[in-house]
């Protein structure tokens, strides 16, 4: 059996439990990529300072792409000794190529190693998840671009207030995912500058070149202090925080589409792909899938509070309780992922009753218009306001709608109101004449589906 990397001096081997509780080989595996890309840019940055040879350069770049090829295809075998990814690779490349691959690990340690991976591994994941993200947003805009005339019931309270459209109303879905994106986007750029040459805790006295390094592996540019170099987790928060809010809109979305699909509402019918049965009652759709893009939000908030509880209070530098950002991480990314391939696909096979949306948009929803419309006959507001409650008032006890009522009885009540006036409030009117900027109005929802889709073309990194 080969020896721990750091075996010299000790005189005994670790007990079982400090082995299991200490090795992450288990999870950060999955970092093999971002390991091997630091790795390379490493030895080559080694050579250029002339710590390498040329020709152990090549057997150094030989040797990493045999070990790339095992892990890639599935035939790399840990060794009982490889505590962690960085390990493994290590020690593989040694196996491999011999004496160059004990040059490798010169002027660097495993905590600036370990924090280089962790921000590559942020940065792939913020770039996946905006284009993912993308994707929803395009499939809301065409939705909303297709139903920007179809009314539907405004809820505050989930009480029926006024009249939007279903265009409006899914465009403020695709805006909390535009800030979503920006919030990866932000994330990704204090993410991406390169610990890589922090060593341990202080750096080194091998004078290696970091902006090297940092460049060859696409970083923006280089930390500043190598003590914080070494022990900052911000960015991992940060990444955590962004899918928390993500998955908060998921949620969001999630339980309208469940409310929706109820036989009560009836507003969408989701697809025989994306809803599931019962194994008791053969009459049963269940919308699952929306049901735990609701459901997985709570699992992303607990990564976050748990990473907040492992960084609060810990000293300078480097602590082991560090490799517990690994798992959230993964787990948060991992929901996030499927939870906008979820809600992309639920958008894809989702048809929408317009009729049965138009159809609740009763209840004296207009009531509001009215009171503007008063105004803009001339009333003060709160006049307006109180006629207009006393005419709602009036259609309650008479069962009917507003513009229903006799004229000469709405007169009572609001002398100024004339037949024109009434007209004014029959809903596809109100709808059209909410023209301010930002408004429910077929127009102004059709120019916004529009420009949605510009504003995320400029959101998105050119690829
Ligand atoms: N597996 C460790 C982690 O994820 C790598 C760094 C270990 N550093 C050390 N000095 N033991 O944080």
């Amino acid at each position: 059996m080969s020896k721990h990397a750091w075996a010299g001096r000790f005189s005994e081997s670790p007990v079982e439990a400090l082995d299991a509780i200490n090795k992450s080989i288990g999870f950060d595996l999955r970092l093999w990529r971002e390991d091997i890309a630091g790795s390379r840019a490493h030895a080559r940055m080694l050579f250029a300072i002339g710590i390498l040879s040329d020709a152990e350069h090549t057997q150094l770049s030989a040797g990493f792409d045999a070990v790339e090829a095992e892990l890639a295809e599935g035939s790399f075998v840990v060794d009982p000794v490889d505590e962690d990814v960085h390990m493994a690779v290590e020690r593989r490349l040694t196996e491999l190529v011999g004496d160059p691959g004990r040059k490798l690990h010169t002027g660097r340690s495993r905590n600036d190693q370990v924090a280089t991976d962790v921000r590559l591994f942020v940065v792939g994941a913020c770039d996946d998840l905006r284009q993912r993200a993308a994707v929803v947003i395009r499939r809301i805009a065409e939705l909303a671009e297709q139903h920007a005339g179809a009314p539907l019931p405004a809820y505050t309270h989930l009480q029926r207030g006024m009249p939007t459209t279903l265009g409006h109303h899914m465009l403020a879905w695709a805006e909390m995912l535009l800030r979503d994106l920006d919030r990866f986007a932000d994330t990704r750029r204090r993410a991406n500058i390169s610990p890589l040459g922090s060593g341990a805790c202080v750096g080194s006295s091998i004078p290696i070149d970091r902006e090297q390094t940092a460049s060859a592996l696409g970083f923006d540019g280089i930390t500043a202090n190598s003590l914080d170099g070494v022990s900052d987790r911000d960015f991992v928060l940060d990444f955590l925080y962004a899918a928390s809010v993500l998955m908060t809109h998921m949620s969001r979305i999630g339980e309208e589409l469940v409310i929706w699909s109820s036989a009560e509402f009836s507003f969408v019918r989701l697809g025989d792909a994306v809803t599931t049965g019962s194994s008791m009652m053969p009459n049963k759709k269940n919308p699952d899938g929306a049901e735990l893009l609701r459901g997985k939000a709570g699992r992303v908030f607990g990564d976050l509070m748990g990473l907040l509880a492992t960084l609060k209070g810990l000293p300078l530098t480097y602590n082991k309780d560090m490799q517990e950002d690994k798992e959230p991480l993964f787990d948060a990314y991992d929901t996030s992922r499927l939870a906008l391939d979820m809600c992309a696909a639920m958008l894809a096979d989702a048809s929408f009753n317009v009729e049965r949306m138009r159809a609740a948009c009763t209840g004296h929803v207009n009531a509001t218009d009215l009171a503007e419309a008063l105004v803009r006959r001339g009333l003060p507001l709160r006049t307006a306001h109180e006629q207009s409650g006393r005419l709602v008032a009036l259609a309650v006890a008479r069962d009917v709608e507003i513009e229903e009522l006799p004229l000469d009885e709405v007169q009572e009540i609001a002398p100024l109101a004339d037949k024109q006036l009434l007209a004014e409030l029959s809903l596809d009117s109100i709808v059209a004449n909410k023209q301010v900027l930002g408004g429910t109005s077929p127009e102004r929802v059709r120019a916004a589906a529009g420009s949605m889709i510009a504003r995320l073309n400029a959101a998105l990194p050119e690829t």
